[in-house]
């Protein structure tokens, strides 16, 4: 290891030194998923959506920004997604991860996004650059047989397809705004239908409402259900549920509040999936004027943030909230308010109760009498994910 350690955007010419450390960090592809992964990395090339170190000439680290949008509080927020975070095995413990994820940050910010999330394998070095967690993956294994008789015949169900990207679409934004969900992220209408068009896509589609599900290794998999309605929850888990003869358990990515939990008569297997996913705000006061609150809060309060990576977040800021909108805006009152670490502040967005936070050491100062207020403007159905990236 030189002292030259440089960030760069990654470029073509660096494609095999990022195969190689990535191969380190996670393993070999096969020669079909490298063609796949390379048509991919060159697509962030392209936009300059991936970020590397170079030792000299070498690229010794790597790592790439989706460019997602995420439901927060029924609203869609643009959320730059990290992945592929690899340091060289020879160059880790020195810091190296450090300054790429620097780097990742000052790309994300660039490029616009509030927020950036990601799926933590370690989380030390994301918790020192303000990330904390926000929400998990949850995956849920129902008896197949529950499913199948939960109903719903009289709802018409037919046959879905790539055509079908557009409706799957408005229905998410229907149901999804209308529940003030948080967590999930929005694909392009391009994407969606390569994935209806999955041969292992089995889609289904209702009036107001929607399944993909396939196999996974020999059992029934849905990737997401969404109903606008009891019956045609009913009637498509029963879809789903109608292969118990084969498949008796039915694996789903879903909400701990997904309606579903309420209707099937046996609860979920005990031994819930859960991948945390972590958050990071990198614009306060955009990623808090984008995101929905609850409607029926009023909030006026000020506190003090300090966020030693991204110093535009830091200092005294008035938050309001109410209609189920929210701004945040430079204050220039003196007084004890409370006090959030970008840890903290990541905490709070995505839900995280005041109590919590104190106890956790990423809340303090202020009047806690005023906390339950705060906790009730940011309060919603549990943040989930249904992808991995
Ligand atoms: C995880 C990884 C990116 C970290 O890179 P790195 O260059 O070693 O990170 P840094 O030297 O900047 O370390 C930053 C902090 O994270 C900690 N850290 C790094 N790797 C860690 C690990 N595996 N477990 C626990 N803590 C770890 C360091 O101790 C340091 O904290 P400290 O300052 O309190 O001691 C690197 O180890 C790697 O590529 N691992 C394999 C692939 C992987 O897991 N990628 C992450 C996918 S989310």
């Amino acid at each position: 290891m030189t002292d030259d350690l440089r960030l760069v955007d990654v470029e073509s010419k660096h494609l095999d030194d990022v195969y190689r450390v990535r191969s380190r960090s996670f393993g070999l592809l096969s020669a079909g998923d490298r063609e796949e992964w390379l048509s991919d990395v060159q697509g962030f090339i392209d936009d300059g959506r991936i970020v590397g170190v170079v030792d000299g000439d070498e690229l010794v680290a790597a790592a790439r920004i989706w460019a997602f949008q995420q439901w927060w509080g029924g609203r869609k927020v643009p959320m730059g997604g990290v992945a592929g975070v690899v340091v060289a095995p020879e160059y880790r413990g020195r810091g190296v991860g450090s300054k790429l994820m620097r780097g990742v940050l000052a790309r994300s910010v660039e490029h616009g996004y509030p927020l950036s999330a990601l799926y933590p394998a370690t989380t030390v070095i994301y918790r020192h650059l303000g990330y904390e967690f926000a929400g998990g993956r949850f995956r849920y294994t129902f008896p197949a047989a529950e499913l199948r008789s939960l109903g719903g015949k009289e709802v018409s169900v037919r046959r879905a397809g790539p055509a079908d990207a557009k409706r799957f679409l408005e229905l998410v934004g229907q149901l999804h705004a209308a529940a003030r969900i948080s967590g999930p992220l929005v694909w392009p209408e391009d994407k969606v239908a390569e994935w209806l068009g999955e041969e292992n896509s089995f889609c289904y589609l209702a009036e107001d409402g929607f399944v993909v599900y396939g196999w996974q290794s020999g059992k029934l998999r849905v990737e997401e259900l969404v109903a606008g309605s009891e019956a045609t929850a009913r009637a498509l888990w029963s879809v789903v549920g109608s292969g118990s003869s084969i498949s008796a358990d039915v694996e789903a990515y879903m909400s701990p509040d997904d309606p579903a939990h309420l209707l099937v008569n046996k609860e979920a297997d005990k031994n819930t999936v859960i991948e945390h996913w972590m958050l990071r705000l990198l614009d306060a006061p955009a990623a808090i004027s984008a995101r929905g609150f609850a409607p029926g809060a009023s909030l006026e309060v000020d506190l003090e943030l300090d966020d030693s990576e991204l110093a535009a977040n830091t200092g005294r800021w008035h938050l309001s909230v109410s209609g189920g909108s929210g701004s945040l805006t430079p204050s220039t009152s003196t007084g004890e308010v409370l006090r959030l670490g970008s840890r903290g502040l990541s905490a709070l967005y995505s839900g995280t109760p005041l109590a919590t936070m104190r106890r956790a050491g990423l809340a303090w100062g202020g009047a806690t009498a005023g906390d339950g207020a705060i906790d009730t403007a940011f309060a919603g159905a549990t943040s989930y994910m249904l992808d991995y990236f």
